[in-house]
């Protein structure tokens, strides 16, 4: 959806962490952005469990930085009543829209069936200068060199949402260099990674997106 159709709750319901977090954006179209994504992705939650959106407390997690509703960062999650809602979430914004992604992770809140990430990425994020040094693997950058002009763009905004999404779905992001990332490898390990259909979603031209799973043992 439109980061700018989100409705006008004025992020009543988002936690002190999310709150505080917003205060120290001080991009007035970021803090916009990011109030509307943590505001979509709870009614998101909130309308799978058919529940209000202030029942939910934001319960992120981070490898780095541990877990809790204090988190104002890394994988999302929520607790309602103090239990975790049994649910894998994911989200991610470009370009003036966002898209979530959940799945089931079993009452307990252990991940039975798998763990999502999804990205979203216009052709215009993927544009800079080094991006491919960055970005891709060795093997990436010569199959770049054989493709027609036309293609390069959309197959480096395609690549990049792969290598993101697999990198959510993983819960470590950027911590791992995403020149190590093969995005279009067959994964041997029942990781699925498969591009989104962005017409499909109502997205304009120019974006490319990818929902990776990844099985939890
Ligand atoms: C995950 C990451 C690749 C996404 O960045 P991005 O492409 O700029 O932005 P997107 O809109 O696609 O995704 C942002 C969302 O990714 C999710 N996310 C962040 N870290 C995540 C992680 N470790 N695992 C899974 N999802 C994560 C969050 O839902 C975040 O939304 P938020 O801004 O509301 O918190 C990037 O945030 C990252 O690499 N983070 C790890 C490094 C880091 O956070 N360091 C600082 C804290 S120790």
């Amino acid at each position: 959806m439109r980061l700018a159709d989100v409705g006008p709750d004025g992020g009543i319901h988002l936690d002190p962490a999310e709150q505080t977090r917003a205060a120290g954006i001080t991009s007035p179209a970021a803090r916009r952005d990011f109030l509307a994504g943590r505001i979509a992705l709870r009614a998101f939650v909130a309308g799978i469990l058919g529940v209000g959106p202030g029942e939910l407390t934001a319960h992120y997690s981070c490898p780095d930085c541990g877990t809790g509703p204090e988190l104002d960062h890394g994988r999302p999650g929520y607790r309602m009543h103090g239990a975790p809602v049994g649910l894998s979430l994911s989200l991610s914004r470009s370009g003036g829209w966002v898209l979530l992604a959940a799945g089931s992770t079993g009452v307990s809140g252990v991940m039975v069936g798998g763990a999502v990430g999804i990205d979203l990425e216009h052709s215009s994020g993927v544009m800079f200068p080094g991006f491919d040094d960055v970005a891709l693997t060795s093997a990436e950058r010569q199959h770049l060199l054989a493709l027609p002009p036309v293609k390069v763009m959309p197959w480096r905004a395609a690549a990049w949402a792969r290598k993101e999404a697999l990198l959510k779905a993983r819960g470590t992001g950027l911590r791992i260099e995403p020149s190590s990332v093969e995005a279009f490898a067959e994964p041997a390990d029942g990781t699925v990674v498969v591009d989104l259909d962005t017409v499909a979603l109502g997205l304009p031209a120019g974006f490319a997106a990818a929902l990776a799973i990844v099985e939890m043992a």
